[in-house]
């Protein structure tokens, strides 16, 4: 299986067949996470959101242009009333899914009707392990409880769910309690600890919810060292990718993402550029896309540098950081720094 997703994505890379994609259902959430990057998008109002009847046009149109595996968020996508709805009908289309939640809304209803027709994956992300953590963090206490409660009727209908959890200061003392839930009830781990800017307001809001780059690599050393790694040839990686093009991740080559507002856009770190699927039909939008993606300007500060192989560095993660697609970022050049030396640390 890993061979044949390597080739249809080679593939779909070498022609631009969007196989991959994302449908931002929402902005609106019942919880308020300090660094969420949707936050404020929308102002959690429903009334810009597309219906229905156009987000399954879209997903129609999508899966005729060559999408086969396409993820729901939000936001939190299971807070539209509409949502069984739009996801019969992706389901129908015959699309791969993958529901992204905070796992609050789910109840024995919602599971027992999921799991009539379930999706690839349920992605639940934890938020912490207790409900200080969830107080402090999303803002409600009551909520750590909902999510674990969402986990045990996904499992208990036989629903394939996966934790995911996002490290920032206000969790990080949980981060083992979060990854021995998933252990115990026998769970694949998603962790993430690299935060990127509100589409927004930017990053000035979150900046003190992230944790410091050396902080963010010696937390994955540590989480490393518990399995076996072999040594990097660091010198030969280093050389390999430090004129590597601005974008060189599938983002606008075969993945996209659909925003609240109908937008599509390279991927969800993205406001601009953007075409209108709903207004010219969702070939032209990603042909047009596809060239507005080439268009970007090329990384002029880091040219050459040979930190490139380890580093985040994106003109989308960029322009959430400086306002600009090229700009200068010290967060993102630590983060590189930081990795190569836990690579060499690796090595040692
Ligand atoms: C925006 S949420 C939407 C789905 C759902 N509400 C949830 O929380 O899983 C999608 C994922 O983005 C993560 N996320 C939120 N803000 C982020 C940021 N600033 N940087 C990186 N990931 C972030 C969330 O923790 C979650 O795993
Ligand atoms: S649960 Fe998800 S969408 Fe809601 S505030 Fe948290 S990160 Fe944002
Ligand atoms: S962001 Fe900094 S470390 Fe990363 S490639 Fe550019 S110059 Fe190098």
């Amino acid at each position: 299986m890993k061979e044949f997703h390597q080739s249809l994505q080679k593939a779909a890379f070498e022609k631009g067949i969007p196989v991959y994609g994302g449908f931002e259902l929402t902005t609106r959430c019942n919880l308020s996470c300090r660094m969420c990057y949707v936050k404020g998008a929308g102002a959690g109002k429903s009334n810009h959101e597309l219906t229905a009847n156009q987000w399954v046009e879209l997903g129609r149109a999508a899966r005729d242009g060559g999408a086969l595996a396409v993820f729901l968020t939000g936001g939190e996508p299971l807070i539209r009333d509409d949502f069984k709805e739009i996801y019969e009908a992706f389901c129908r289309l015959g699309l791969r899914l993958t529901l992204f939640t905070n796992g609050t809304l789910i109840n024995e209803e919602l599971a027992k009707w999921l799991s009539q027709i379930p999706p690839a994956a349920v992605d639940i992300t934890l938020y912490g392990a207790s409900e200080t953590t969830y107080r402090n963090l999303c803002g409600s206490g009551e909520a750590f409880h909902k999510a674990m409660g969402g986990l045990e009727l996904l499992l208990k209908n036989n629903i394939t769910t996966r934790i995911k959890t996002t490290v920032v200061r206000s969790n990080v003392h949980d981060y083992q309690a979060v990854q021995t839930i998933a252990l115990s009830y026998g769970l694949e781990f998603l962790p993430s600890n690299l935060i990127h800017g509100n589409r927004i307001t930017g990053i000035k809001n979150i900046n003190d919810e992230r944790l410091s780059p050396g902080e963010i690599y010696s937390f994955d050393l540590a989480n490393l060292e518990q399995g076996v790694c072999s040594p990097i040839d660091l010198e030969n990686i280093k050389g390999q990718y430090k004129d590597s093009p601005a974008m060189f991740c599938l983002a606008g080559k075969c993945s996209f993402f659909i925003n609240w507002l109908g937008r599509l856009v390279p991927c969800n770190l993205f406001e601009k550029p953007y075409t209108v699927p709903l207004d010219v039909g969702f070939k032209q939008a990603w042909d047009l896309l596809r060239h507005q993606v080439t268009q970007i300007p090329g990384l002029e500060n880091c040219k050459g540098c040979e930190l490139r192989a380890f580093c985040p560095v994106c003109p989308g993660r960029l322009y959430l950081e400086t306002g600009k697609f090229d700009g200068h970022s010290e967060y993102v050049c630590l983060l590189a720094k930081e990795k190569e030396r836990m690579m060499r640390n690796i090595n040692l």
